[in-house]
């Protein structure tokens, strides 16, 4: 017996290469047919003029807790990721204390489990603490289900830590994700630039994200560890990394919507809802780095959904916290930025945020197999719609596309076969 099925939808599965107009059946929280399915459903969803695609995947999530549950907790990121059309949610691990350890780790899956929404994978720290020294205990977080590694925030400053974890992290078949960034040039607030100095902040210059990613790929060429660069945010990266996959390097990358439609200039008036690490940076950047996502340099789509307090947020520039949410309008963000501008189409553009992070953790998401979790979201291209960040789920309004027009949404987030949001 079918327990769900969604007739008569542009069914795109980019693993597959499908893109046709058909039915997917759900059976037992599985996907059971895709194509022309006869037969009934128990419950049956007319998806005419709407794309069915596998259940969309962000990378790159933090969900504060444990730590910070007045800015959002697991349940409450959950509830925005199925909001914004995501069954699958990486949960980073910068919280207080840091997730590096098996227990922290089984914790985000008890509170994943409790909330029953979304799925939220585990990513643990690199080192203790986050202190880029020690090792943490990365394969035991393995086991107790953690799906990759990072120390986000921060990168791993030290290049014998990093050489080890690389080492390390091939063994166990994990892959690091970092938050490319030198150190000795961080400490600023905003990008370097003719901006920064009219408006007397100190900057973030783009060879710092480069300078890390250049020393990452010299030790990946030793080591051949899986390796992720996140929110890639300058063309000399886009550069570095299309580089690297010409030669076959196990490098993947990720852009957030802010690097895809943001530059500095918007820090004009002093709006800490436009502070963001790594900042906001040139026009050429950000058109570097919409044509690496569109040519596939940048196999993923990230929000870094970093939800802060209000009291934080309207603090002065220079002493706000860095980051920006958009959970919840992610997808009408991307299609503004890479669909509305030609540069992709709705097959792409649903690769980079099912295929492309699927891949990326190594496990059997972001498609519709047969057989596999039937996590599916229904899209509407064509639905235009306003950014009402009164109207959100999360815990936090850190957003600054609060009042735009957006164009295209989710109109339905299925988990193992249970619909999880509809609009
Ligand atoms: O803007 C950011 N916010 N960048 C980061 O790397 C961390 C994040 C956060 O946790 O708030």
């Amino acid at each position: 017996m079918i327990d769900l099925l969604i007739q008569n939808g542009r069914v795109i599965d980019p693993a597959s290469g499908l893109d046709e107009v058909g039915d997917v059946a759900i059976s037992k929280g599985k996907i059971a047919k895709v194509g022309k399915v006869r037969g009934k459903g128990r419950e049956v969803i007319d998806a005419s003029g709407k794309i069915v695609a596998p259940g969309l995947i962000d990378p790159h999530v933090h969900c504060r807790e444990p730590g910070h549950e007045e800015e959002e907790t697991i349940a409450t990121a959950a509830a925005a990721a199925v909001a914004g059309g995501f069954t699958t949610i990486l949960a980073i691990p910068n919280t207080h204390p840091p997730a590096d350890d098996e227990t922290a780790i089984q914790y985000v899956l008890q509170r994943a489990e409790d909330a029953d929404l979304a799925r939220v994978l585990p990513v643990g720290c690199i080192t203790k603490g986050r202190e880029g020294k020690e090792f943490s205990e990365m394969g035991m977080m393995l086991q107790a289900g953690a799906v990759a590694f990072t120390d986000d925030g921060d990168g791993v400053a030290s290049a014998s830590v990093m050489q080890r974890a690389m080492q390390y992290a091939r063994l166990i078949g994990a892959p690091l994700l970092q938050h490319c960034q030198d150190p000795d040039l961080a400490g600023g607030m905003m990008n370097s630039g003719a901006v920064a100095v009219r408006l007397g902040l100190s900057g973030i210059a783009a060879s710092g994200e480069q300078i890390m990613l250049r020393r990452d790929l010299e030790l990946m060429e030793r080591t051949g560890a899986g390796y992720h660069v996140m929110h890639v945010s300058s063309a000399g990266s886009v550069d570095l990394i299309r580089a690297a996959k010409a030669r076959s390097f196990p490098v993947t990358a990720e852009a957030t919507p802010h690097h895809l439609l943001l530059t500095d200039a918007a820090c004009m008036g002093y709006d800490p809802n436009y502070k963001v690490n790594p900042p906001l940076r040139s026009p050429g950047d950000v058109e570097a780095v919409r044509a690496g996502v569109a040519d596939g340099t940048i196999d993923s789509l990230a929000t870094d959904h970093a939800p802060h307090a209000k009291e934080e947020k309207e603090l002065e520039f220079a002493l706000a916290p860095f980051g920006i949410i958009s959970l919840e309008c992610a997808l009408g963000l991307y299609a503004k930025a890479l669909i509305e501008t030609e540069l992709m189409d709705w097959t792409a553009l649903i690769a980079r945020m099912t295929s492309g992070p699927g891949a990326m953790i190594g496990k059997p998401l972001g498609s519709l197999a047969v057989g596999g979790p039937a996590d599916v979201t229904i899209i509407d291209p064509d639905r235009r719609w306003t950014v009402k960040t009164d109207k959100f789920v999360s815990r936090s309004r850190n957003c600054p596309y609060d009042g735009w027009k957006l164009k295209g949404r989710a109109v339905m987030t299925i988990v193992s076969g249970q619909i999880k949001y509809q609009l």
